[in-house]
């Protein structure tokens, strides 16, 4: 079927009590594993990315880099990796954000973008949108303009697109 038909809700899975009792993983393993819903989800992202103009694309370590580098090259644009610390070389720009316990902290190189980027981030899933904020505030202090934001699954009960200062396009939702 056409991208814009494919069932991907169809090839993601919900795994319960996983990590932790009574958390309901969406696992999106078994849609990477098949060919054509892996396609139809990165040619319909490609959709909704295209008219925010970006000139290059950001990936959030690691599962982010699934979809951001894809994307990338179907937009033929280049793609940056956000990353857990102390795994870029050369000169790194970082960002460090709360989490329900303790700190967490993203970095990017230095040189990776300039004032006339205008950089799209994207990550597989959107749940508390916590690690998205912070990937946005990163760029920007990387000095990069963020139009926009992606992720393949969004959970809206978390409500993490109202942290967000920019719009997030989404393929699927789940409401519990
Ligand atoms: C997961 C997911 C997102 C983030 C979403 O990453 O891939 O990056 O959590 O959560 P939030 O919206 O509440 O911030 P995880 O830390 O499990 O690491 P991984 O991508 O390396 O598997
Ligand atoms: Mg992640």
């Amino acid at each position: 079927p056409p991208a814009a038909e494919f069932d991907l809700k169809a090839h993601i899975r919900g795994i319960p009590d996983f990590p932790k009792p009574g958390i309901l993983f969406y696992d999106i393993s078994t849609l990477l594993r098949n060919g054509p819903a892996w396609k139809a989800a990165m040619s319909r992202m490609a959709g909704k990315i295209r008219p925010y103009r970006p000139t290059m694309l950001a990936g959030i370590e690691s599962r982010g880099f699934l979809l951001a580098a894809p994307l990338a090259l179907e937009l033929g644009l280049g793609f940056v990796m956000l990353r857990k610390p102390r795994k870029l070389p050369g000169e790194t720009i970082g960002y460090d954000y709360e989490l329900e316990y303790g700190t967490d902290r993203l970095e990017m190189q230095a040189d990776a973008v300039t004032a006339a980027d205008r950089v799209v981030v994207l990550d597989d899933l959107l749940a508390t949108g916590g690690t998205m904020a912070a990937s946005i505030q990163l760029l920007r202090k990387a000095g990069a303009t963020v139009p926009a934001a992606g992720a393949m699954v969004e959970l809206t009960f978390l409500n993490g697109r109202q942290r967000l200062d920019v719009p997030v396009e989404t393929l699927v939702a789940y409401d519990s």
